[in-house]
């Protein structure tokens, strides 16, 4: 299928920052917007086409930045508005789409609609903006319904001595994100003016968090906790029997805000949103990517997949399947701000093998995870779509498993403490981007250390160690991202080939016009792959791999044949 080249979104391969941990210029230990501005180059030379940032709007920082106080302004821990649109003009200079984040399910408990309704009463139009429900007068400390916080403990939590009298209030994630009521027209209307605010502002999209959870089942029924689901998150962030998550009515906001953005785009700057949803089974995912809705939306079934050639087969044939069926581009992802990073992740024993807000995991094989996710990486490059990276992943950095809890900052990690299923949180994936090995282990007398400390492994795998060496992770990054673009891949079509059990091979035909397919072959098993005479090893997940693919690599293959056995 050919696409007019406006449709850039379908073939980006995008890459978040998050900002913190990305950048810093002023040196104050944390990543601010102007040190993304300074990096920007960095990223055009690795080879991505734009540049998602997560939160960096005033907040309280209770969630890092997932609080937003106000949706139109900096936090001034990461800069001022100026810095933004300077962020945007450098990017859009260097060829790179900016994306940012919009978190419309909560505000922080400083939004001034917040801090409003505490003090108007109940009833109030006020309070009307969020989900407050009254208290039992009977039954002073049983919330409304037996709603979980997805960061552990129940979902409500009373308003403490608000001078406007006191209620419980929804909150799906901290306390202090209250939810807000997407059934209140004017949460509609100014949702409708933070796009305008940074679409003006020449901002290409926006990534929609929490976008299966804005709308509640009306009357608030009591979650039906199914015994084969109960305790996992997974099931809890996804099932389509939670009154919470993944209800029909999402959909008319993503609509509506799909007009915006469409009013907005040109034939060379197409606007695009796309849905952070983790749904399930993969065939509901598909409806947040209709034509009138979501561009994208992250293909969380492919990031939760453990390192098994079946498993990963089906879901890659199903992940086409499912997107074709609506004309949306597949997207593909293995780490975010919110997982396990997948250096580590992938070689976990199956009982750890968990993605999401983890608990404590003994450290896997650092070797053995290297090689996978080399391998895992250079088969989702390979496939057609549009990918995201996380920041450092093209390091091939670890989670940090042993950060000490005096330093770790999740709220997940606080809200599990003492309970049945503590949790050690994301604090792991977001320690901070080590640029050179010598900041890493001589840190500057003047400066403010990282607001994660960084371990001494971080100092072999910093940019400056990497770069230049052509068997690093960085460099197989970069010529993956290179060839990728020069052959055409995104835009092709994929077949998923019936292979023995532990291989995945997917034929890759780049381009209408181009010659030959491309083979993208993975090895899961125990024995090494031996490649077919008439192709040729065009790109490894390990250096030096012409005939025979050893066991957690990934090659992609040239030539006529596309026999594999
Ligand atoms: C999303 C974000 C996560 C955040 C949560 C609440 O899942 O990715 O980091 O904690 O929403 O906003
Ligand atoms: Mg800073």
């Amino acid at each position: 299928m050919s696409h007019a080249p406006t449709d850039w979104w379908r073939r980006a391969v995008i890459y978040q920052v998050y900002p913190r941990s990305f950048a810093d210029s002023d040196g104050d230990g944390l990543g601010d917007l102007p040190g993304i501005t300074a990096h920007l180059p960095y990223l055009r030379d690795l080879g991505v086409d734009a540049v998602w940032i997560s939160p960096f709007y005033p907040s309280p920082q209770k969630d890092a930045g997932y609080d937003v106080a106000d949706y139109c302004d900096v936090d001034p821990l990461f800069g001022s508005l100026d810095d933004a649109d300077t962020l945007i003009a450098t990017a859009h200079d260097l060829g790179l789409r900016v994306i940012v984040d919009l978190v419309p399910n909560h505000t922080s408990d400083r939004h001034e609609w917040f801090q409003a309704a505490l003090a108007s009463a109940p009833g109030s139009l006020e309070r009307d903006r969020y989900m407050f429900r009254d208290i039992d007068e009977n039954d002073l400390d049983t919330p409304p319904n037996n709603w979980e916080s997805n960061f552990g403990g129940a979902a409500w939590s009373k308003t403490e001595g608000a001078t406007g009298g006191d209620q419980w209030y929804l909150h799906l994630f901290d306390s202090s994100q209250p939810d807000l009521n997407w059934g209140n027209q004017e949460v509609r209307d100014t949702f409708d003016g933070v796009l305008r605010f940074w679409l003006d502002r020449g901002v290409d999209g926006f990534r929609v968090d929490v976008a299966h959870g804005m709308i509640k089942e009306p009357g608030l029924p009591d979650v039906e906790i199914r015994d084969a689901e109960a305790g996992t998150d997974d099931a809890a962030m996804a099932s389509t029997s939670t009154p919470y998550w993944d209800r029909d009515g999402v959909h008319d906001i993503y609509r509506r805000w799909r007009k915006i953005l469409d009013s907005y785009s040109t034939d060379t700057a197409e606007r695009i949103m796309v849905a952070e949803a983790w749904v399930q089974p993969i065939d509901r995912i598909a409806r947040y990517v209709r034509p009138d809705e979501h561009h994208q939306a992250f293909n969380f079934s492919f990031l939760d997949t453990r390192w098994d050639a079946a498993a990963l087969r089906e879901v890659i044939g199903e992940s086409y399947r499912v997107n074709d069926a609506v004309g949306a581009p597949t997207t593909w992802v293995l780490s975010n701000h919110d997982v396990i990073r997948h250096a580590t992740r992938l070689a976990l024993a199956p009982e750890e093998a968990v993605t999401q807000l983890a608990g404590p995991v003994t450290e896997p094989d650092r070797t053995v995870g290297l090689d996978r996710a080399r391998a895992a990486t250079t088969l989702m490059l390979g496939l057609p779509g549009s990918a995201y990276l996380y920041q450092g992943e093209e390091l091939g950095l670890p989670e940090v498993l042993d950060i000490p809890d005096d330093r770790r900052q999740d709220p997940t990690f606080f809200r599990t403490r003492g309970t049945d299923t503590p949790e050690l949180g994301r604090d792991g994936c977001r320690v901070p981007v080590p640029w050179s090995a010598d900041e890493v282990r001589n840190p500057a007398a003047d400066k403010a250390a990282p607001w994660l400390p960084q371990p001494e492994i971080f100092a072999d795998l910093a940019v400056d160690r990497q770069t230049g060496d052509a068997a690093s992770t960085l460099e197989l990054y970069r010529s993956l991202l290179h060839l990728r673009k020069e052959l055409g891949i995104a835009d092709g079509t994929a077949r998923v080939l019936e292979t023995r059990t532990d291989t995945v091979a997917v034929e890759v035909t780049p381009t209408e016009e181009a010659d030959g397919s491309v083979l993208i072959v993975a090895n899961l098993g125990t024995d090494d792959w031996l490649v077919p005479a008439d192709r040729q090893v065009i790109a490894a997940s390990r250096p030096g791999v012409t005939t025979s693919v050893p066991v957690d690599c990934t090659v992609w293959l040239a030539g006529p044949g596309s026999h594999v056995e």
